[in-house]
């Protein structure tokens, strides 16, 4: 099975070109389904049909879901929520603001993300096509089974052990409410669904990422700090595609303008995520809305090309090296020196990328050393094991 998730800023073309991938899948012989994590389903617009809750069959070959989220949240977050909900009332929240703080944003989409899993536990479908929410909320819910596995393995399981032998004494001295085997069973369940899905998405030979921009500064921008994350966290990006460009016929002088500008900042998306294979998308004289329409925008992105394929295969990061000497590579394009913190914490490197962390947990060879030099090499973060001075470094 091949996994391909469309992600970008809102209103970049996500929807349409997921769509229009989708569609050409589908055509190619391949079973094939589409479906999104944006809470505002658009799907059903750009194909021009009802979808409905359950796979519907779109033509043949192709079928498309509107998640119900709903139903999963219930089945995954059910006593949590109902353990964050009996806390805060305990805490003297009103009843109905309680009910809203035990549902955080982005759950929707976590939870669209473990309909996946389900997915691909059955594994009847050749491609699935994900059409991923505007980027920030992507990045939060891709990182999310990193930091669910920080905290269980860090606290949890140590919280668990305790509340085992304390709770039944330490219920009849607190009123307050305490974590019932029920509420951890649930955390335990939806924790190991979240690293089941982080291993399928970082299968590069099951998942990529592409990232879809406009050639806009700000879109640019964005892109590439997604790109960065992307990598950090170990993800596949095999392309990026840029939609919106205005195709060479338009001789309008009113266009003039934005053709230069489109093609400056093409240069400058081609500089910053080279190697990576670019695909063009041209500007449609209407909006791209139903299957002829789809199909001639598959067309123009992908030619004769297998949309399926694994269109660039270089991993983020690696570790090299042999008998008490290691260097870790991570390419992190667009990071500079100032936006990164590292350190090692016993087994645990740390790299702090602007608002996020990322934990490694490094393989024992490289835990039992100390962390010796990190530097820039281009685009990759080289970070070398093996001397004698331990601690932060860059
Ligand atoms: N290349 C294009 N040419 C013309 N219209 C486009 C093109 N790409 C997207 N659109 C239109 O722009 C709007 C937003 O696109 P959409 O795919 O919904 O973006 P996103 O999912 O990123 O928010 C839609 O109405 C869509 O039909
Ligand atoms: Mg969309």
């Amino acid at each position: 099975m091949r996994i391909i998730l469309f992600t970008g800023k809102g209103g970049v073309g996500k929807t349409s070109i997921a769509a229009a991938t989708a569609l050409r899948c589908a055509d190619l012989g391949y079973k094939t389904k589409v479906y999104s994590t944006d809470a505002a389903h658009s799907l059903a617009d750009s194909f021009n049909k009802e979808i409905g809750s359950v796979d519907t069959l779109i033509k043949k070959n192709l079928f498309a879901q509107e998640i119900d989220v709903n139903e999963e949240i219930r089945k995954n977050w059910g006593p949590i929520q109902g353990f964050i909900q009996q806390f805060l009332k305990y805490r003297g929240m009103e009843n109905l603001i309680a009910e809203e703080m035990a549902v955080f944003p982005g759950m929707e989409e976590v939870f669209s993300l473990l309909e996946l899993k389900n997915r691909f536990a059955q594994e009847d479908f050749d491609v699935v096509i994900i059409d991923c929410a505007p980027t920030g909320d992507t990045l939060r819910l891709l990182a999310c089974p990193d930091i669910a596995k920080w905290y269980m393995e860090k606290i949890f399981n140590i919280e668990r052990k305790v509340f085992k032998a304390v709770r039944p004494v330490a219920q009849r001295f607190v009123d307050m409410p305490l974590p019932t085997d029920d509420v951890f069973d649930s955390m335990e369940g939806l924790y190991k669904n979240l690293i089941g899905i982080k291993e399928v998405l970082t299968d590069r030979e099951i998942s990529s990422i592409r990232i879809v921009l406009n050639p806009e500064k700000m879109v640019i921008k964005e892109s590439q700090r997604a790109y960065t994350f992307l990598n950090l966290f170990g993800y596949s990006v095999d392309a990026v595609i840029a939609n919106r460009i205005l195709p060479e016929e338009i001789k309008d002088p009113y266009y003039r303008k934005w053709k230069e500008i489109q093609a400056k900042h093409m240069k400058e998306v081609e500089a910053s995520f080279s190697p990576l294979p670019i695909f063009l998308s041209k500007f449609w004289d209407q909006e791209v809305i139903g299957m002829k329409q789809l199909s001639r925008m598959a067309e123009d992105i992908y030619g004769d090309k297998d949309p399926t394929s694994v269109f660039f295969k270089e991993k983020p990061m690696e570790i090299t090296g042999s008998d008490g000497c290691y260097d870790l590579y991570l390419k992190l394009p667009f990071a500079t020196k100032e936006d990164l913190d590292i350190w090692v914490n016993g087994d645990e490197l740390t790299i702090k990328f602007l608002n996020f962390k990322r934990n490694i947990l490094l393989p024992r060879a490289l835990s039992s050393l100390k962390l010796k030099k990190a530097e820039f090499l281009g685009n990759v973060l080289k970070v070398n094991f093996g001397g004698d001075d331990h601690g932060r470094k860059v």
